[in-house]
């Protein structure tokens, strides 16, 4: 069977990437790198300033693009760069964006190859601000934020911490992260605009006493992936998550929960309110009967044996709703994953199985998934979790549209 991809929204996007001569000018490496990973193709302009911090060509190995940096660049047939290289992009993003390149974009300054560009644009512009606390705090610059962003500009930061100068404050430029997580939300089509999806990520953690437990080793990553999806597409999103290090989605309402209860719990009282319901947590199948209060101590002598009790399965008391949800659940299976994905959705009376070989998803970066539902099945291409999850939501969008 051929591989689909359902992306008609942003693996097809190009941006402009504009970086200024800020110490933070070291994070647009990573930039490139992780808006890559969303399906962004990235075209860097720079300032001189800027290759004074890193030089154009890491930027074009990175973003595998030409990197321009100046208005009389020949590589442009009709010497127009500071028209062309916007024209076919959906947006500008400035990062790092110093406090000058910020007063120049207030007062329409039109010097160098990147001011030009931002000028003659006709996409939306986003500046990820990096300067010391007390140039961020400066009346002139909290005068121009204003400005940008009565004339529309989006504004990504900045955070506050530990900056270059030694100070602690406001100032610093957001993590290449959290701005290609933003940038990639910006330019998702909103798709569930309206909706609220509630949704399950993470391990579970089954007490066996006060220290020990029961758990297995997914991420969150998916999860927290599709979250960020489903935030970018519009959603309003309540994540219920089991232990996880992933950076909290921008944006969802976060429940922390360690057992298969508790995250049950926090499931039934969000259930009724939401229009899609997204089990995407490795919920422990059993628990310990009786956990212990107390550490259990060592004897040399008798074996331990620990009574497991079943689990109630969420995915499935979600289904079961008099009005249910649009449910979607995950299947990660060792082998037989298409026979035995489907026997699990029709079991579960789920409108949506999202199911991927365990040895290849769990913990990765990367992510191979087949769809199925009432249509049949659909094999997605292996790609990062961040872009795999865009196809996911794609395809619930659509489907849920289809439903309605
Ligand atoms: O039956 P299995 O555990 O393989 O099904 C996986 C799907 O069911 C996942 O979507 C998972 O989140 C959900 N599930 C659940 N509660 C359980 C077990 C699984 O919601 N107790």
């Amino acid at each position: 069977m051929a591989k689909e991809r359902y992306m008609t929204d942003i693996t097809s996007k190009k941006i402009v990437l504009g970086i200024t001569g800020g110490v933070a000018a070291y994070k647009a490496a990573e930039l490139v790198r992780r808006l890559g990973e969303h399906g962004i193709t990235v075209h860097v302009v720079m300032t001189q300033a800027a290759c004074g911090f890193i030089t154009p060509s890491t930027l074009q190995a990175l973003s595998g693009n030409p990197v321009y940096t100046d208005m009389w660049d020949t590589r442009i047939h009709n010497s127009m760069a500071h028209i062309e290289l916007s024209r076919d992009k959906a947006a500008i993003v400035i990062a790092p964006a110093t406090a000058d390149f910020m007063a120049k974009l207030v007062h329409g300054h039109a010097d160098d190859l990147l001011s030009t560009l931002c000028l003659a644009r006709d996409c939306s512009l986003l500046v990820a601000p990096a300067m010391n606390r007390q140039m961020w705090d400066h009346p002139a610059t909290q005068r121009n934020v204003t400005q940008l962003e009565k004339d529309g500009v989006t504004l990504l930061g900045p955070a506050s911490g530990d900056q270059a100068c030694g100070e602690i404050g406001a100032g610093r430029m957001l993590e290449a992260q959290d701005i290609a997580d933003a940038v990639a939300a910006f330019l998702a089509p909103k798709t569930l605009s309206g909706l609220t999806v509630l949704m399950t990520a993470g391990p579970t953690f089954e007490p066996i006493d006060a220290v020990r437990g029961i758990t297995n080793r997914s991420s969150g990553k998916m999860g927290y992936a599709i979250a960020r999806a489903a935030i970018g597409a519009g959603a309003k999103v309540t994540l219920i998550s089991g232990p996880s290090s992933q950076p909290v989605p921008v944006g969802a309402s976060v429940t922390n929960v360690q057992s298969a209860a508790e995250m049950f719990a926090a499931v039934k009282l969000n259930a009724k309110q939401a229009d899609i319901f997204i089990g995407v947590a490795a919920v422990a199948d059993y628990r310990v009967e009786k956990p212990r209060e107390h550490k259990i101590k060592k004897t040399d002598k008798a074996a331990l044996t620990l009574k497991l009790v079943p689990n109630p399965d969420i995915l499935a008391w979600v289904a079961a709703q008099p009005k249910p949800p649009f449910t979607v659940g995950f299947a990660a299976e060792s082998q037989n994953l298409e026979t035995y994905a489907d026997e699990k959705r029709r079991r579960k009376k789920v409108n949506l199985i999202v199911a991927n070989l365990a040895q290849n998803a769990i913990g990765a970066d990367d992510n191979e998934v087949m769809l199925l539902d009432d249509s049949g099945t659909h094999k997605l291409m292996r790609a990062p979790k961040e872009a795999v999850a865009k196809e996911i939501v794609a395809r619930i969008a659509a489907l849920y549209g289809a439903a309605k």
